[in-house]
Formats: structure tokens, sequence, C-alpha cells
């Protein structure tokens, strides 16, 4: 029975080599380019939870406050004694608007890669929801058939949620495996609440990923750090730059690294070369309008529900049924 502590936490958290090899593979080749799961280490996830209270930075603020707005409604739609299964649950702050509306949901499964923060997060929604079964997985979600058998074995109905337009990071095929391991996951009445960024003035967009302050350029740059911290490597940081531009044709922001000169830098032993205003890519956010969305889910096999928009149409979240 639940008791205000963890019911268990599975570490399947990639190990060091996965990180050395993915980012040996993706500095060798010839368009450079470091999957963005990498910018989550504690360090990164800290800087994660400083841009979310950026005043440029609209996305959380507007999730947030739709989630206040739309909890009751999305309950209902969920239903009694739910398990709810976070995708990259961070600091676990937004499903709390969830778990408080919800009709006695029976566990919460928070699933992220970053142990660091994702153990703290977890034993502090056990111990403020202590009759609920709280179960952390420290996993990468991007095969969810992969996921430890725990994750699914409950009788009770099983929901997603995947907040924070986390989807938008996925290209567009990526999003729809993804939502279609889900729907395997989640099995037959189960149920996803995805949050979705939508189009917008590209101004808003530019300025909210080029923030004043710099916390986004800190937040990538400490990819670089990270890499001499764990591999070994010797970037000088002020050889770098960060670089963020709404490609509007596609519909996205495009997050990369930009090399200031030619230079050299060895990691985990290899010397790697860069030439003067090289890019280094790092992270998509696509942006979606409401039917761009829905037919994407659609694509996976889920049926789109609902879409509840914030009052200056922001940000869009979506109920889809398996
Ligand atoms: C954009 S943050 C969103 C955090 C939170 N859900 C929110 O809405 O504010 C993405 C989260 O997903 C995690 N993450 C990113 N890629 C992941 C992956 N492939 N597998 C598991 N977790 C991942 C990160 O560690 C981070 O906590």
């Amino acid at each position: 029975m639940p008791n205000g502590t963890l019911a268990a936490y599975l570490d399947f958290a990639p190990r060091e080599e996965s990180f050395r090899d993915v980012a040996l593979a993706g500095l060798t080749r010839h368009r450079k380019a470091i999957p963005c799961r990498f910018l989550y280490d504690a360090p990164g996830s800290a800087l994660f939870e400083r841009i979310c209270e950026l005043p440029e930075y609209y996305v959380t603020r507007a999730e947030t406050a739709l989630l206040a707005e739309r909890a009751g409604e999305i309950a209902a739609r969920i239903g009694p004694r739910a398990r709810l299964i976070e995708f990259g649950s961070g600091a676990s702050t937004k499903v709390r608007l969830l778990l408080e509306a919800l009709d006695k949901p029976s566990s919460y499964v928070p699933i992220d890669i970053s142990g660091g923060m994702l153990h703290p997060a977890a034993s502090a929604i056990a111990a403020d929801f202590p009759a609920l079964e709280v179960i952390a997985v420290c996993a990468d979600y991007m095969d969810p058939s992969r996921l430890p058998t725990l994750v699914a074995a409950t009788r009770d109905r099983r929901v997603g949620f995947f907040p924070g337009s986390t989807i938008g990071n996925l290209t567009p095929d990526e999003a729809v495996r993804f939502l279609r391991g889900c729907r395997t996951l989640l099995g037959p009445g189960g149920a996803m609440i995805v949050g979705a960024d939508l189009k917008k003035d590209p101004r808003a967009l530019h300025a909210a990923y080029n923030d004043a302050a710099g916390v986004t350029a800190q937040f990538t740059l400490n990819l670089l750090a990270r890499m001499n911290r764990e591999l070994s490597a010797d970037f000088n940081l002020k050889r770098f730059a960060h670089e963020a531009v709404y490609n509007e044709g596609a519909g996205r922001v495009e997050i990369y690294i930009r090399s200031l000169m030619d230079q050299l830098v060895t990691i985990s032993g290899r010397r790697v070369a860069f030439v003067a205003d090289e890019r280094m890519h790092i992270e998509y956010s696509y942006k979606f309008t409401i039917d761009e969305f829905r037919r994407l889910a659609a694509r996976a096999g889920f049926k789109p529900l609902d879409c509840w928009t914030d009052s200056e149409d922001r940000f869009s979240v979506h109920y889809l049924v398996a």
C-alpha cells in the first residue's frame, strides 16, 4: 500500500558509454549533431527550470495556466482510478494540477532520463499524495515498448501525460512512431494528454529561444560543458555560441551550437575539427496548428477528442484516445 514514499525506483538510465558513442558518432558525421536528450544532466535540468521562469519563455506559463483552468474537465474525461504515466516528467510540477483534480488516481509513473531530477521530484509527489502509488522510472522513453513491464502492469485505466511541448522536439515521423509506441503501452481504452505549442508570430518565438538574460544559451552550451565533465573533452565555451532560428517553412525553431572559429577539440581521446561558423544541430522545437497536431495524432492511431487552448491562444493541450 502507498505510504507517502516511493513504491519503486527503476533505474534504466543509459550508461556513460552510450553518451560517448552517440556524441562521437554525432561529432564525426558530415553535419554535426547531438540529440537533445543529452541536454538534461543535473546542471542542464536545473537550467531548464530557470528557462521556465523567463519572461520571454511563455510556454510553461501558458500551459500551466491552461491546465489549472481545465484540470476539472480533463479529470472528468479521464475518470476514476487511473494510472497516470508521464513521459519526461522533469520537476513533476504540472502533473500536480491533474493529480489534485483526478478522482482517486491509483498510481503515477514519472519517466525521465535525468535521475538527478526524477528521484527528488517523484519522492515529493509520493509525500504530498500519500494515497498514490508512485513508481519512478529513469529511462529513455523514446521506445515505449522497451520500458520495464511494471509501467503497464495494472488493471487500471492507463493515461499518458506528455506536457511541455516535448513532442515538438521530435520530427513528425519520430512523433508518430513515439505515439504509436504509447498507444501500445496504454492499451485499449487508454488515453493520452499532450501539450503542443502553437504556431505564432515568429518574433515571439525568436524571443522565447533567445532570452535577454542568456539562460537558454547557457542551457545549450552546457552540452559542451557536460562533454568536458564526462568525456574528458576540452571545449572552450567562449569559442562557441548558441543559435536559435525559426524556420517558418518547416514550422520549427532550430537550435544549434555555432563554432566561432576554426578549432580542434579533443573528446574521449579523439580529435574533432570545427571550421568557423560551422553549426552543430542540437534540437528542433516544432510548432503546430490545432489541425496539424490532430492529424499527427491520427496518423499514430489515436482519436483526437478534445483540444483546449490558453486565453491568448499560444499553447494547446490535446486529449487523445487509443
Ligand atoms: C522540455 S522538459 C519538460 C519537463 C516537464 N514535463 C515540463 O513540462 O515542464 C523535457 C524533460 O524530458 C526529459 N527527457 C528528454 N528526452 C528524454 C528521453 N528521450 N527519455 C526520457 N526523458 C527525456 C528531460 O530530462 C526533461 O526533464
